[in-house]
């Protein structure tokens, strides 16, 4: 499995630990950045990671801001992207089973640690149901895109 992985100066310390949880589980890891703490703008980080993903580079993205409001705002705004903001894991395996989402947003001033790191787990361990009913709310989401 491969991850791409971006977030701002407030998810930037909250990113370093999901990305060495995840690379000792053998997981792939792209890193969009930010790689450092200093102030940056939160959209500027969406559209790489979700690009990615949306190639088939990555399977899934992972985005972090301070709140992940921000973050999964921008990345919900580029074609193709389901961005789910996540503070549970019942969330987390719901985002993948009914929605199908691509791409999962955290706060990383909302969310401790072992929370965060329990809800990639299962975000990324929860396939799609494909469910008839599930598909079928998923492409009327999809089409409205193009209203
Ligand atoms: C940055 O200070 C903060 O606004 C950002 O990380 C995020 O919380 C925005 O939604």
């Amino acid at each position: 499995m491969i991850i791409a992985i971006g977030a701002d100066h407030g998810g930037f310390e909250l990113k370093k630990q999901i990305i060495s949880h995840l690379e000792s589980k053998g997981v792939k890891v792209l890193d969009m950045g930010a790689y450092d703490a200093q102030s940056v703008d939160y959209p500027d980080y969406a559209p790489p990671v979700c690009r990615a993903v949306l190639s088939g580079e990555a399977d899934y993205g992972i985005l972090i801001c301070g709140t992940g409001i921000g973050i999964s705002i921008s990345a919900n705004k580029i074609e193709g992207v389901r961005c789910a903001l996540l503070g549970d894991t019942f969330s987390a395996k719901m985002a993948r089973e009914h929605n199908d989402a691509n791409v999962m947003a955290l706060g990383a001033r909302v969310l401790g640690v072992g929370l965060a790191l329990e809800i990639v787990d299962t975000f990324i361990g929860t396939d799609f149901s494909h469910d008839d009913r599930h598909s079928r709310r998923i492409q009327k989401m999809m089409d409205l895109e193009k209203r």
